[in-house]
């Protein structure tokens, strides 16, 4: 096989086969294909599209190129939940608890953030002590034992979307619906669990700009997790705005154990009880209704909050911080933003927030950047919140003043003020089964 007939094959639109595809795959990883050719064909692709068999093909070809977890000896439907990336997302902190303690266990694999969005991983270690770093001994047995660990990624998992990812970056090719699905995919099939839930956001603070687009990506995706035979559900979720009120890892812990106590922002307590109902839904609690109704029955009764301790405490950080969120780490300056003139806030461009929170010491803007975990966003008002000039509209958290004066810049591209209310979204979009 040669690759240039590939390429020219997928120019002229016509659609690959299983072997082609894997050749493909398995010449990236070991090196055979030179980058000019992987990246001409992933413009091809880009271009010409991929069919539903051919993006499983590829995928499969991913799973296939490193290791694969096996969580078979952990009792029970296992569900995975994945984001497609946000601002503010804590999501998987709440999720993880409200499932565990409606009986479904949660063996979950996270990531670090890079640039502008957060990665559950540094928001966990936020808490003081904290370790993400379990072998894969003790985290199945931290998952046995309580029904939930959160680990970083370990091992060699699809080493071809580490390559084709990198190559996609810096070719204009990271836009192509066939290759975002199987790149996530593939890591989610990788990962072991048996179900699941996929979170695809769309708005000015996502990778898919459009409801249209977003919807594309969820029915691929969906497409993929059931041809592989694992059930899989989509929400469409706004992510428009910030999700909930704080942005910045421990800023994002303490909001995380409000909604669990039952004082959380209703934006992200709705997204998170509606995530925990289809992931329960899927390991065969119930009918979604029902399994909304558990999750929101496990904050209520405070189970989550409690199971969120146990894995605190499981994975030696500072359990304490559950009950007083006094003892994460604070920055040492605060800052009010203040509203530059009056009316009703209609955006807030969340990508922008996140730059901002990056640049205050919350991200990294390198992969090798140190973090601050202390620092970030709060707000105090969000789109649609009628507000004064000169009101405070968010508090910036940071553990250097000099810190402040880019973050403000890039806050005041980020807010839009206007003298009508912004009609009101709603949180969810779909959901495709
Ligand atoms: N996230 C991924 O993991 N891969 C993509 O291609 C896009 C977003």
């Amino acid at each position: 096989m040669r690759m240039v007939d590939i390429i020219e094959k997928k120019r002229d639109g016509y659609k690959l086969t299983r072997e082609e595809i894997e050749f493909f795959v398995k010449g990236v990883v070991e090196g055979s294909i030179p980058d000019y050719q992987a990246s001409a064909l992933l413009m091809a692709i880009c271009l010409k599209d991929m069919d539903e068999e051919e993006t499983l093909n590829l995928t499969m070809a991913m799973v296939a190129s490193g290791d694969q977890i096996d969580l078979s000896e952990i009792p029970g439907i296992k569900v995975d939940k994945h984001s497609t990336g946000g601002v503010g997302d804590k999501t998987t902190l709440i999720l993880g608890p409200i499932v565990a303690a409606c009986g479904v266990p949660v063996a979950k694999m996270s990531g670090r953030g890079l640039g502008h969005t957060g990665g559950t991983i540094d928001k966990l270690e936020s808490i003081p002590g904290f370790n993400t770093e379990l072998t894969r001994d003790e985290f199945i047995k931290a998952v046995k034992a309580n029904g939930i660990a959160v680990v970083g990624q370990t091992g060699n998992l699809v080493p071809a979307d580490k390559k084709l990812y990198a190559l996609r970056d810096v070719t204009g090719t990271v836009r192509s619906i066939p290759l975002i699905a199987a790149s996530i995919m593939s890591k989610k099939l990788a990962a072991g669990a048996d179900a699941i839930v996929l979170d695809v956001k769309t708005g000015s603070g996502a990778f898919m700009k459009t409801v249209e687009e977003a919807k594309s990506l969820a029915r691929a995706m969906v497409k993929i997790g059931n041809g592989a035979g694992r059930r899989t559900v989509a929400v469409v979720t706004d992510m428009d705005k910030p999700l909930g009120n704080a942005i910045g890892n421990a800023l994002e812990v303490k909001e995380a154990i409000e909604v669990l106590s039952g004082k959380g922002p209703q934006d992200i307590t709705e997204i998170c009880t509606t995530l925990a109902g289809k992931m329960l839904d899927l390991a065969g609690k119930g009918d979604f209704k029902s399994c909304k109704a558990q999750a929101e029955e496990a904050i209520r009764n405070r189970s989550a909050l409690e199971k969120l301790k146990l894995m605190i405490r499981r994975q030696k950080g500072l359990e304490d911080v559950v009950n007083d969120t006094n003892l994460l780490p604070k920055a040492s300056y605060v800052k009010e933003y203040l509203a530059p003139e009056g009316g009703y806030i209609e955006s807030m461009v969340s990508d922008r927030l996140g730059v901002a929170s990056m640049l205050l010491g919350a991200g990294r803007a390198t992969k090798e950047s140190q973090i601050d975990p202390a620092a970030g966003i709060t707000l105090l008002k969000k789109p649609g919140d009628r507000i004064e000039k000169g009101e405070a509209m968010m508090v910036l958290h940071a553990n250097n003043p000099e810190l402040f004066e880019a973050a403000v810049k890039e806050i005041d591209k980020a807010v839009r003020i206007s003298s009508q209310k912004p009609a009101d979204l709603p949180l969810i979009l779909d959901i495709i089964e």
